[in-house]
């Protein structure tokens, strides 16, 4: 047993998934959409989970995008009351968890009381094994463009030269500062698109698109895709 342990390759320091098909999970079954958000919900505290047993570093989810509010009012406000009370739940059960949260993501958009839980979470210190970045409100243009507005703001103010920028520096204006790139990307649901995730992360991130729903993606489908990352070859543009 310890053998075949100690012979698996480590898993991506940093896995991200977008986590697509609730909807259609909720439909095959005649339930409301939203059903098919809490059975998300509860399929990203198991994966959350597993990650931290594997020894996952970072684990970035999509959970609402800067696209999403075009959905029904109804199927908004269902997601932002799943949203509520999973972060109030995580926020008691951090500790015990260990696991720390980052959000990304435009939250002024989100309501007073949303956006205070996500502060208490990302600003509650605690020992952790795995970082959480949750993307609420997240779009990947919309961050490269708040990075550039910010950048701007600074040349503007006479405190940086437009020389100085590299693809470094742009990147610590990034909602993803100081986290290094995803090795892995896993979109199930069957879709083969990056509906505006991680756009500048994602350079030369590994993609595995998998025909499962999310809310059926288990520690087993986690397994298979790391399987298929360690299949791959990575060349980084060299030979
Ligand atoms: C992902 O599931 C959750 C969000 C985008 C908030 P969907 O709601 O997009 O599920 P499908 O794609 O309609 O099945
Ligand atoms: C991407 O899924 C966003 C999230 C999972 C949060 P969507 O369901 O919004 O993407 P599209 O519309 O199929 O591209
Ligand atoms: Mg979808």
């Amino acid at each position: 047993m310890a053998l075949t342990d100690t012979t698996k390759p480590a898993p991506p320091r940093h896995i991200a998934i977008i986590m697509d098909g609730n909807g259609r999970w909720a439909k095959k079954r005649g339930l409301p959409r939203t059903a098919g958000h809490a059975a998300g919900a509860e399929s990203f505290r198991r994966i959350a989970n597993y990650c931290r047993t594997l020894g996952v570093e970072y684990l970035t989810v999509y959970a609402f995008s800067t696209e999403n509010w075009k959905r029904s009012a109804d199927e908004v406000a269902g997601i932002m009351r799943l949203l509520r009370r999973y972060l109030e739940e995580a926020l008691q059960d951090m500790e015990k968890n260990k696991v720390r949260f980052r959000f990304f993501g435009d939250l002024s958009k989100l309501s007073p009381d949303l956006q205070k839980l996500c502060h208490d979470a990302e600003n509650r210190s605690t020992d952790y094994d795995v970082q959480v970045n949750f993307c609420l409100n997240y779009g990947g243009r919309d961050e490269i463009v708040q990075a550039a507005r910010r950048f701007a703001q600074e040349v503007a103010a006479g405190e940086r030269q437009p020389e100085e920028l590299t693809e470094e520096l742009l990147g610590g204006y990034l909602y993803s500062a100081n986290v290094p790139d995803p090795e892995l990307i896993i979109r199930p649901s069957g879709e083969l698109r990056t509906s505006n995730f991680l756009l500048w992360q994602s350079a030369y991130s590994e993609y595995v698109f998998m025909n499962v729903l999310w809310p059926d993606f288990g520690p087993e489908d986690l397994d298979k895709a790391i399987e298929e990352y360690h299949r791959r070859n990575r060349r980084f543009g060299g030979t």
